[in-house]
C-alpha cells in the first residue's frame, strides 16, 4: 500500500500562506534580530517553540501537517533586543531520514510503506516515532519536546542540542499537553494504553525517574484526545467520538490516525477523575463534538465548567493533510469555536453554550494564574467568519469569555501562530496585563517575524524579523 506521497505528486500551491508548509533547511544562530517598534525591557526570558519544518525526505513526502520533522526555535529577550536560534530535533526519526534518505518511522498520518512481512515483524515491537514536533515543557530541571508518542525528547534550551528520550509514559498514545501542578512540582498527563484491555491512564511525573499513577479507566474503543483539563480537584478527559478499535491499529496497515472512526452516536463522554484518590467521580454524556485543545476548566458550586475549541465533527483532521492545505484552507464553517460545557455534578446534566462565534484555534490563557480557576480571557489564532472569503488562520484573537466580545489583530498577507501570553512583572489586578508573543509568517517577504502585542488591546509593541520563513508550528512556552 502506498502510504506516503511522492514529492512530484505534491500540489504546487499559489496560495500565499502555503509558504508556511514549505521545508526550512537552514539552522542559524543570530545574536540580535532587527527590531521594529520596541520590545518591553522587562521581557527577559526565552520563548521556545516547536513545530514541523521538513516535509520531504529524499523522494518521499509526509502526508499531513502533523507529520513533518520537528524543529525547535529559540527567541531570547534581553534589554529590548532579541536573539534567535533554530535547530532540528535530532530524533531517531530525523537521524534515520538523514542517513537513509527515506521516511523510516510511522507518523500521525504517514506510514513508510513497510512490507507485510516487516509489518508483522514489528507488530509486537512497534517502531514508535520520537519526532517530537508538537509542544515542549519543563520537567524538573530539564526541557523536553513532545509529540503524541511515549517518547518525549530532552533538549538543551540554549543550544537546542538534542539530549535523548527523557522518560517513558505508561502507554502508547500520549498527550503533548501535560498540565503543571505547581504545588506538587509535577507534570500531570494521560496516556492511552492499547491492548486486550485498553485503558486511559492518568499519571504524574516529577522528573525522569519519579512517576506516580493517579487513575486509570478501561475502555473498549479509545477516543482520540489531544489534550485534557485539570482543575483543583479533578482531572477531566473529554472523550470525543473519534474512536479506534485497538486491533485496527495493530493490523490495518493504515497510518495511525486513519484507524480512528467518527461515531457520533456515541456522543461525547466527559470522564471526571478525583485527583486525590483516582476515583471516577462521574461519567457524563454530551452532544458529539471534536476538539484538539482545551482552553480551561474549573469547578464552582457543584458545577464543572469545561471550555474548549470545538468542532462539530472530526473532518478538520482530513482538512489538515498537506495536499489539501496547499490547495485550499479549511472553510470557516469547519473551524473550531469556543464552546463551554457546564456539567452539573449532581444531576449529571451537561449544558452546552457557545461563548463566541469567531473561529478560534491554538488557545492560550494566563496559565500560571488561571488554569483550573475562573478566568476571563483566552487568546488564540482566528480566521474570517462564515460567509467571508476563505483564508487560512490569518489573525490573532482575544476573547472575553464572560461577555463573548472578541478583539483582533490582523495585517494583510500575514499569518500568525499561537499567541503565548507573558504576564507583566507588576500587575494591578488585570488578568490581561502583559504581552502576547506570536511567530508570524509574512507571505510577501517569504520570511517570519516575532510579534509582540499588548495583551490588553492587541496593539503592536514591536516585531523582530527572522531571515527565513518559519513553517507553521504548533506550540511554544515562555520561560522567565
Ligand atoms: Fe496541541
Amino acid at each position: 500500500m502506498e502510504t506516503t506521497m511522492s514529492v512530484a505528486a505534491q500540489t504546487v500551491s499559489r496560495l500565499s500562506y502555503s509558504k508556511g508548509f514549505e521545508t526550512l533547511d537552514a539552522e542559524v544562530e543570530i545574536d540580535s534580530l532587527p527590531v521594529e517598534g520596541s520590545i518591553p525591557e522587562w521581557l527577559a526570558g526565552t520563548l521556545l517553540r516547536n513545530g514541523p519544518a521538513k516535509f520531504e525526505v529524499g523522494e518521499q513526502a509526509f502526508n499531513h501537517w502533523f507529520d513533518g520533522l520537528a524543529m525547535l526555535h529559540r527567541f531570547s529577550f534581553a534589554a529590548g533586543s532579541v536573539s534567535y536560534a533554530n535547530r532540528f530535533l535530532r530524533s531517531k526519526a530525523y537521524e534515520a531520514a538523514e542517513r537513509e534518505g527515506k521516511i523510516s518511522y510511522s507518523e500521525f498520518a504517514t506510514d513508510p510503506c513497510r512490507s507485510i512481512f516487516r509489518r508483522a515483524a514489528t507488530l509486537f515491537r512497534p517502531k514508535i516515532t520520537d519526532n517530537c514536533n508538537v509542544n515542549l515543557t519543563r520537567l524538573g530541571d530539564e526541557y523536553v519536546a513532545m509529540t503524541e508518542t511515549p517518547l518525549p525528547v530532552a533538549f538543551d534550551p540554549e543550544t537546542l542540542e538534542t539530549l535523548g528520550v527523557a522518560f517513558r509514559p505508561p502507554g502508547i498514545h500520549a498527550t503533548a499537553h501535560p498540565h503543571h501542578d505547581p504545588e506538587r512540582g509535577e507534570l500531570v498527563a494521560y496516556v492511552t494504553h492499547f491492548g486486550p484491555r485498553s485503558e486511559y491512564r492518568i499519571f504524574a511525573q516529577r522528573d525522569r525517574a519519579t512517576h506516580r499513577r493517579i487513575a486509570s479507566k478501561r475502555v473498549a474503543e479509545p477516543s482520540y484526545m489531544h489534550s485534557f483539563a485539570l482543575t483543583e480537584r479533578y482531572a477531566v478527559l473529554v472523550a470525543f467520538p473519534l474512536v479506534v478499535n485497538p486491533l485496527d491499529l495493530a493490523l490495518s496497515g493504515r497510518p495511525f490516525i486513519e484507524n480512528y472512526k467518527w461515531k457520533p452516536e456515541l456522543g461525547t463522554r466527559v470522564l471526571v477523575f478525583d485527583r486525590e484518590d483516582g476515583d471516577l467521580r462521574g461519567f457524563y454524556e454530551a452532544e458529539p463534538r471534536f476538539s484538539f485543545h482545551h482552553v480551561n476548566a474549573f469547578e464552582r458550586d457543584g458545577e464543572l465548567t469545561i471550555d474548549f475549541a470545538a468542532y462539530d465533527d472530526a473532518t478538520i483532521v482530513d482538512s489538515l493533510y498537506l495536499e489539501r492545505l496547499r490547495s485550499a484552507p479549511p472553510p470557516p464553517a469547519a473551524l473550531a469555536r469556543l464552546l463551554r460545557y457546564r456539567v452539573d455534578l449532581g444531576s449529571g446534566r451537561v449544558a452546552e453554550e457557545e461563548l463566541c462565534d469567531a473561529p478560534l484555534e491554538l488557545p492560550r490563557i494566563d496559565y500560571r494564574e488561571r488554569n483550573g480557576r475562573p478566568y476571563r480571557y483566552t487568546y488564540g489564532v482566528g480566521a474570517p467568519g462564515v460567509g467571508d472569503e476563505d483564508e487560512f488562520l490569518d489573525r490573532l484573537l482575544k476573547i472575553d469569555v464572560v461577555s463573548g466580545e472578541a478583539t483582533e489583530w490582523q495585517e494583510p498577507g500575514t499569518f500568525p501562530g499561537e499567541p503565548v501570553f507573558v504576564p507583566a512583572p507588576q500587575r494591578h489586578g488585570g488578568e490581561d496585563e502583559g504581552v502576547l508573543l506570536s511567530v508570524v509568517l509574512d507571505a510577501g517577504a517569504a520570511s517570519s517575524f516575532l510579534l509582540v502585542l499588548d495583551a490588553e488591546d492587541l496593539s503592536e509593541l514591536g516585531r523582530a524579523r527572522v531571515p527565513h520563513h518559519i513553517p507553521f508550528g504548533f506550540h511554544g512556552q515562555y520561560f522567565s
